[in-house]
């Protein structure tokens, strides 16, 4: 009996980091296809958005030749390179993460997709 509910509690413990699976890079290159439209990750070429290439380590509205939002330069200069943490705010919601007019007006809302896109960013990087 004692050993049962030392068994359910463990699985109590455990259930919630199996709902909260880490990224997986094979489906966030798919997730990708959704910032193709704008962004190029494996060359350094801007289109509508600046390339990501190297992002993960890379200061926040650095790429040359790439005209970022005002909004975008005042947050980059408060939060300096971009980490993991900061990536997966931005693309949940730019205006909100920047408090201002953001030039990136797509909105990645599902936090699986936005852990398996940033895998894949992160893979590329290797
Ligand atoms: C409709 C076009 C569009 C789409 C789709 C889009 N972005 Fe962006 N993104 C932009 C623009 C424009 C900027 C520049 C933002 C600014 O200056 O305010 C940007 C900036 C960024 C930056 C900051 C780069 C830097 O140099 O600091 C990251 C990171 C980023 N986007 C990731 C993504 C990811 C990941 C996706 C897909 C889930 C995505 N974006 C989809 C247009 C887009």
């Amino acid at each position: 009996m004692k050993l049962k509910l030392a068994i359910a509690g463990l699985m109590i413990a455990i259930a919630p980091t199996l709902a909260h699976a880490e990224g997986d890079a094979v489906k966030g290159k798919k997730v990708f296809k959704k910032c193709k439209a704008c962004h190029v990750a494996d060359k350094e070429k801007n289109k509508v958005g600046p390339h990501l290439v190297g992002l993960f380590g890379r200061a926040a509205g650095s790429v040359e030749g790439y005209k970022y939002s005002k909004a975008m330069k005042a947050k980059a200069a408060e939060i300096g390179n971009w980490d993991e943490e900061h990536v997966m705010a931005y693309i949940a919601n730019p205006k909100k993460y920047l408090g201002g007019k953001s030039k990136m007006t797509f909105k990645l809302k599902k936090e699986q997709q936005r852990k398996d896109v940033v895998a894949y960013l992160k893979s590329l990087a290797k």
